[in-house]
């Protein structure tokens, strides 16, 4: 009877490790995706969109202000509370259970609080002036900035998307101090050279760029020399 039981919970135990080995296995490394209220909220929703279909986990934050943006920039109101926009995420992007992973404010549990637990790699997109001083001075006030902050420490890839215009001197200050340390700092200015012709293709650009410096394979956008490579052109 004892052997029994034992062997129930021995089973009990392989399936939790083969159902949680599973889900690790199921997707490329995570990458997180901090979305704070600057302009370009369209950059951020389709770096998601990329990010799942090319298979990788994705650990997502969103600032409070970034969500007035994104009802205002594009057709999604998304929910507030983790949970839902968890939920609502996976729905939008068709992405696989656990694949999407979103943190609250405060969630200081979440991975990506400790050097132990967050992902290699970081993005902030866009990041907006406020956010890029707060990780500039290393404030740590929130589960994004604590999150930079984690990145910076360890040494891990960080790459921020600013967006305002004109810079002041406080924004490039904060700009060349994270460069210096290693960030990527990648504002949001598309190029105009591969003849966009919809705000989609300019949307593209960027996220073509990001995912680029992210190792993530792309076609969205052809690169610069390539159709004389393939040759297409004189
Ligand atoms: C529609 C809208 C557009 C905004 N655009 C910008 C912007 O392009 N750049 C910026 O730095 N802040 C912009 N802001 C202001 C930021 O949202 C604000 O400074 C906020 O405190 C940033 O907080 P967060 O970094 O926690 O997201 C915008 C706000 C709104 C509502």
């Amino acid at each position: 009877m004892i052997r029994k039981m034992a062997s129930k919970v021995d089973n009990k135990l392989a399936r939790n490790a083969d159902s949680k080995m599973n889900s690790k296995l199921a997707y490329k490394a995570p990458i997180t995706l901090a979305i704070t209220g600057a302009s370009g909220a369209p950059y951020a929703l389709r770096l998601l969109d990329c990010l799942v279909h090319a298979g990788h986990q994705v650990y997502v934050m969103v600032s409070k202000a970034a969500h007035i943006v994104i009802a205002t920039e594009t057709e999604h109101k998304l929910p507030a509370q983790a949970a839902q926009l968890e939920q609502a995420l996976t729905d939008l992007y068709q992405a696989g259970e656990g694949q999407i992973k979103v943190f609250g404010k405060e969630d200081w549990m979440a991975p990506v609080a400790s050097g132990s637990g967050a992902a290699s790699q970081m993005v902030v997109c866009p990041c907006s002036t406020g956010s890029l001083s707060a990780i500039a001075t290393g404030a740590s006030n929130n589960l994004i900035e604590r999150a930079a902050d984690v990145a910076l420490k360890e040494r891990r890839k960080l790459i921020l998307v600013p967006r305002e215009t004109p810079y002041s001197a406080i924004h490039l200050e904060h700009m060349l101090t994270l460069t210096r340390m290693g960030v990527v700092v990648m504002p949001a200015s598309p190029g105009f050279y591969h003849e966009p012709k919809s705000v989609d293709d300019l949307v593209d650009f960027m996220v073509a760029r990001l995912l680029d410096h992210l190792g993530v394979e792309q076609n969205l956008v052809e690169r610069w020399g390539q159709s004389r490579m393939d040759g297409k052109t004189e």
